[in-house]
């Protein structure tokens, strides 16, 4: 059998193969309550069909300033959850597991009034302004409602919680020096608020339910960190509960003299690097949607899971051509078998 249809099983989450639809907003909480609509409902239902057997959904926030748009999903109150579970329910009905990234863009948020960072330093682009700096108290709130919003997403039903700690949001802003130039304990130590934050979310976690951390391997802005930076970061992302780490890279400015590779498979030598140095289950994810590229990916044991994005866009059955392109009896529901 193709190491990318074999099943998965970290503590208590089982999944059925090795595919992970990764995040993606959709910029489209047309209400801009932070609810997912119809339109979410068919994305993630559709992929769940295709035979997904994680779906991961798209950058969910922790409050309505800490959105990227007024058009993203949010879980800041109790109200959010029916719209969720809603979801959830029939992912779980079409035989996929279903998580969802907590986050909190920061100086990411394009339309928060006064967006709030580690530091007052402004992304650059006329979308942006300049962050005010959180207070030591503020911060210690803001993991709170990292806690809060887990806890919400438990009630929903999601089988996993993954942290978006990478692309230059909030997380990642606080272990970043290019953007972390606090003079308190979340400054001194740059890991600080993202142990936090995943001590807080684990804590709420049901035994055996594994906790996922998506973080950027590298940064690409100039004076930007490199892969040794991540992997101390990520050994106390770690250390601090973190069970699986979700590995892109770059979003935190524009690149300077290191680039992105943007060629099949660029980011998995990262994935590799952090699953040999801290021992811990990895996720590779970029241009990956070659189906014999992702084989080979789980083959060589360079990553546990492989993550598809916009493979997924072009093609919400992926899964099921990706078997057929490896010569697995593909998985359909029922009512397709006879196109099979
Ligand atoms: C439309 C779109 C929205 C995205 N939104 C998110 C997101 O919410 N959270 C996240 O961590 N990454 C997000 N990403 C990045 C993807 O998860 C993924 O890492 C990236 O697209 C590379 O994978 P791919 O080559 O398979 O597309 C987004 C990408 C796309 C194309």
């Amino acid at each position: 059998m193709a190491h990318l249809f074999t099943p998965y099983s970290i503590g208590n989450l089982e999944l059925k193969n090795r595919i992970v639809m990764a995040p993606m907003c959709q910029y489209s909480v047309t209400a801009k309550d932070g609810k997912p609509n119809d339109w979410h409902f068919t994305h993630y239902t559709s992929r769940a069909v295709g035979g997904a057997g994680l779906i991961i959904v798209e950058m969910t926030d922790v409050e309505p300033d800490g959105r990227i748009t007024d058009y993203d999903l949010g879980l800041w109150s109790d109200d959010h959850i029916p719209s969720f579970q809603r979801i959830v329910d029939a992912c779980h009905a079409h035989g996929a597991k279903i998580g969802i990234q907590i986050a909190h863009a920061g100086r990411k948020a394009e339309d928060a009034p006064v967006p709030v960072a580690p530091s007052p330093i402004r992304f650059d682009g006329p979308q942006y302004k300049t962050p005010r700096e959180l207070s030591t108290d503020e911060v210690k709130q803001m993991v709170e409602k990292f806690a809060a919003a887990a806890r919400r997403a438990l009630k929903a039903g999601f089988d996993v919680i993954e942290l978006h700690g990478a692309h230059g949001y909030l997380i990642h802003q606080f272990h970043s020096p290019l953007t972390n130039r606090r003079k308190d304990a979340y400054g001194e130590d740059l890991a600080l608020f993202g142990v936090e934050v995943i001590q807080a979310v684990k804590a709420e976690l049901p035994s055996g339910m594994p906790l996922f951390v998506r973080v950027s391997a590298v940064e690409y802005a100039d004076g930007g960190y490199d892969l040794d930076h991540a992997i101390e970061i990520c050994r106390r992302y770690r250390d601090a509960g973190a069970d699986v780490i979700h590995v892109s890279s770059g979003g935190e400015g524009h690149p300077g003299a290191r680039r992105p590779g943007n060629f099949p498979g660029f980011q998995v030598p990262y994935a590799r690097r952090i699953k040999d140095a801290l021992q811990v289950p990895v996720i590779a994810v970029g241009m990956l949607d070659h189906p014999a590229l992702a084989e080979s990916i789980v083959a060589n044991g360079d990553a546990d899971l492989v993550a598809i994005a916009r493979g997924f866009l072009r093609d919400p059955y992926w899964p099921i051509h990706a078997a057929m392109a490896l010569g697995e009896k593909p998985q359909v529901p029922v009512q397709y078998q006879r196109a099979f």
